[in-house]
């Protein structure tokens, strides 16, 4: 490709009524489409395509913006401009299958518990109830009812987590939480602010909604707040998405003074911070969530996901004051209302005392789990806490990313890269996360513990080209 098929293009274009960086915008994604501009592809300077088109350096970089948002290009720090990958990797789901030879550490799953007997229990103190079993077949408020808020609430706040629950509402999930926020908050177009490393989740549902996702840095704690106070004057952000708590891939867990400092530069800007807690009954001694702390500035959600269980499918999410009523409408919008069979269970399994049982269990595994990490791993660069589900991985430098994955993979020891948790534009690191909750058992995950501390004391194979 050079910069004359470029030009070429955008002329023959003609005066089609559209500004001029829109006009570029099309014919890089006319070139991409056709395959005559490649994934990988490098573009031309913006001074180079300013002089050859005959346009201003600021028509490229609108034209280049543009065609970032729309997923086309991607821009890398101090490297230029580059084709996306066509086939950058998605976030497919599909439940960890667990045949006998593998080892599926992909999918941040709670333990493998027997939660068939409290269950059963659950459904059979509802069986009994007939008035109440015909109330939850109605058509409710978006909201949820009341009764099952309180509950829930009351639960939550036992554990630290300070909500209200006249302004709770129920999700599917936080999956559906994010969906939430981002189609009541953001227009595409928008930029947010995110950590450097990022639930692939969040960053799968802003690409669908055309926005863009700038990178913040962070450290051991999480995003660093002079690097998000740079980052919010040089792109005026619509928000700030995180996960302070066991934040998903790195297990960073923010401090109460860098919670207090992160929601000071918020305030300073003005942005709105999107709070992730969907790990945040996980750890015993967490930090408060950031909504205890300004629950004018913060939107929190959370799910029963990960402490309960995700088959559950429930969540939920408190916004500030202003913005309840939009929250209820765009609720209404998108589903009419969370199915109350749903909360009315996770109430039940609150009040026989089988939810915090659960939750202790899950603590207790993830503990021993731990110890068999330690045991396999502990020379290498690794990332953990006591009660996390996931483990970030930094390879030793004779490994490169892809290989690793691939030489993993071919043991049958699924692990998961960090292209998927990178948002475009910023550099991946070589590192790998490990679901060490994923295994049915613990045997299993120490099988592939082991594979994996084999495969990290060698040196690949030497494949280079001759
Ligand atoms: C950071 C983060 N947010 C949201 C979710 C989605 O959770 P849920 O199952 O409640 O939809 C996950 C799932 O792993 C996650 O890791």
């Amino acid at each position: 490709m050079t910069i004359e098929t470029i030009q070429q293009d955008f002329f023959a274009r003609g005066e089609d009524g559209l500004p001029k960086y829109r006009r570029l915008a099309e014919t890089l994604a006319h070139l991409i489409e056709s395959g005559q501009l490649a994934p990988g592809d490098k573009l031309p300077t913006h001074r180079a395509m300013a002089d050859t088109l005959g346009v201003t350096v600021g028509t490229i970089t609108r034209a280049y913006a543009e065609a970032e948002r729309r997923g086309l290009l991607e821009a890398r720090v101090g490297a230029g401009t580059y084709v996306c990958p066509s086939h950058r990797p998605g976030w497919v789901f599909s439940y960890p299958t667990q045949t006998p030879d593998e080892c599926n550490l992909g999918y941040n799953i709670p333990p493998y518990v027997d939660r068939s007997a409290p269950l059963a229990q659950a459904m059979q103190t509802l069986s009994q109830q007939a008035e109440q079993l015909n109330h939850l077949m109605l058509y409710q408020a978006p909201q949820g009812l009341s009764e099952h808020r309180d509950m829930i609430c009351h639960w939550l706040n036992r554990h630290g987590i300070e909500l209200d629950p006249t302004r709770m509402h129920f999700t599917s999930g936080a999956q559906h939480a994010i969906q939430l926020v981002l189609s009541v908050f953001c227009r595409s177009g928008d930029t947010l602010l995110t950590e450097h490393l990022v639930y692939p989740g969040f960053l799968g549902l802003a690409r669908q909604m055309q926005l863009n996702v700038k990178a913040v840095e962070m450290d051991e704690q999480g995003l660093i707040p002079e690097s998000l106070d740079a980052a919010c004057r040089l792109y005026q952000p619509r928000m700030l998405y995180c996960t302070p708590t066991l934040q998903n891939p790195t297990t960073a867990i923010m401090s109460r003074e860098r919670r207090e400092a992160i929601l000071a530069v918020c305030r300073r800007h003005q942005v709105l911070v999107i709070e992730d807690d969907v790990n945040g009954l996980l750890p015993v001694d967490a930090p408060p969530p950031l909504v205890n702390l300004d629950r004018e500035q913060v939107i929190h959600f959370g799910s029963l996901s990960k402490c309960l269980a995700p088959g559950l499918r429930l969540g939920y999410i408190q916004v500030p004051g202003k913005y309840q009523d939009r929250l209820n409408t765009a609720l209404h919008h998108h589903c009419l209302m969370i199915s109350p069979l749903l909360s009315a269970l996770a109430c039940e399994l609150i009040r026989q005392g089988d939810a915090d049982r659960l939750l202790t269990t899950i603590r207790q595994d993830m503990g021993q789990r731990k110890l068999l990490l330690e045991r396999y791993l502990q020379p290498y660069h690794i990332q953990h806490h006591a009660q996390s589900f996931h483990t970030w991985l930094t390879l030793p430098d004779h490994w490169r990313l892809s290989d690793f994955v691939s030489a993993a993979e071919a043991r049958h020891v699924i692990v998961k890269s960090a292209e998927l948790f990178t948002p475009p534009g910023s550099t991946i690191p070589q590192a790998v996360r490990l679901a060490v909750s994923a295994p049915h058992s613990h045997d299993k995950l120490e099988q592939g513990l082991a594979i994996l501390a084999e495969l990290l004391a060698q040196e690949p194979y030497p494949d280079f080209p001759l």
